[in-house]
């Protein structure tokens, strides 16, 4: 089988489709279909590319590999893969909502395909590489889905898994005690909806054991810890949760006075906090053993 048009998958036309967006993402708590997504994915761009390309690029990725990339979300990872490989190689980037995909979808070696990951079945020992960052860590069925990544690779093939942490992100300078509170409960509300829609806030610490667990080889976890301080994107990744959640984070308990106050904290030159973990996983397809 091959990942193209058909087997569940949709190629994304250049231009957004008028259908785009009307699939509800399971356990998603963002949401491309929102005013706010474009905000999103520029800010994971700008705070975890340097993370993830540096990563990728030491696998050796280069012409004739052929990658996927699950969940792309704004595209910047599948469209540096693509320079990689090419010009015999080629990328696949999916996304459940794909449409902020669609730029390229006429880039050479990069095919765009509208594909749920948990429901959609993949190729079999397809890929050398396969990455996928900040997605499986919103699915109740993450497990299942790091499986069937598991077959999609070659023998011998690499599955990258890049994920957050957020089980300690303390706030290091607050204006007083009353604002470091709020910020605690400004993330435990967070934490609270992504929950609520079966995510795990605290999946990356996780994802060594989850890949050992689905049978790969020579795991390589490397944590990775900023600060959320004033001109970080890490910090204005904050600053859009408070748009972009605002109906599930006053859901979960939070009041719009809270949500405006957080927001001033967060635009206060003082405050400072530690950024959640990210944490970037690498692991390898045993050569000649089938996945399980
Ligand atoms: C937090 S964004 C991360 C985007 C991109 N990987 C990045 O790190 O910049 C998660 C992406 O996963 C997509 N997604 C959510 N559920 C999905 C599913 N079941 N199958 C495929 N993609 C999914 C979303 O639409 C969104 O674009």
């Amino acid at each position: 089988m091959d990942l193209r048009e058909g087997n569940g998958a949709t190629r994304v036309p250049p231009s957004p489709s008028p259908q785009a967006g009307l699939v509800e993402g399971p356990g998603y708590v963002f949401d491309n279909d929102s005013t706010h997504s474009h905000e999103q994915h520029a800010c994971l761009t700008t705070a975890y590319d340097p993370i993830t390309l540096e990563r990728l690029a030491a696998t050796g990725v280069t012409a004739g590999w052929r990658c996927l990339d699950v969940g792309a979300g704004g595209g910047s990872v599948a469209r540096w893969l693509a320079e990689r490989v090419a010009p015999s190689g080629e990328v696949t980037a999916t996304d459940i909502k794909p449409h902020h995909l669609a730029h390229l979808a006429e880039q050479p070696g990069l095919v765009v395909l509208a594909h749920d990951v948990v429901a959609d079945p993949l190729p079999e020992a397809a890929y050398d590489l396969i990455v996928a960052r900040l997605v499986l860590q919103h699915l109740p069925e993450r497990d299942a889905v790091l499986r069937k990544l598991v077959r999609a690779l070659k023998p011998g093939g690499t599955l990258q898994i890049d994920e957050l942490d957020a089980s300690y992100e303390p706030p290091l300078l607050t204006p007083d005690d009353a604002t470091a509170e709020l910020y605690r409960t400004f993330l435990r509300a967070k934490a609270g909806a992504l929950r609520a829609r079966g995510g795990d806030p605290h999946w990356g610490q996780r994802v060594p054991a989850a890949m050992r667990a689905a049978g790969l080889v020579d795991i390589d976890p490397r944590p990775y810890l900023r600060l959320r301080s004033a001109g970080t994107a890490e910090l204005r990744l904050q600053l859009h949760h408070t748009h972009h959640l605002r109906e599930r984070l006053i859901a979960a308990g939070l009041t719009e006075r809270q949500l405006d106050e957080v927001r001033e904290l967060l635009l206060s030159p003082a405050f400072c906090a530690v950024s959640s973990t990210l944490y970037s996983v690498q692991g390898r397809r045993p050569e000649g053993v089938t996945g399980r």
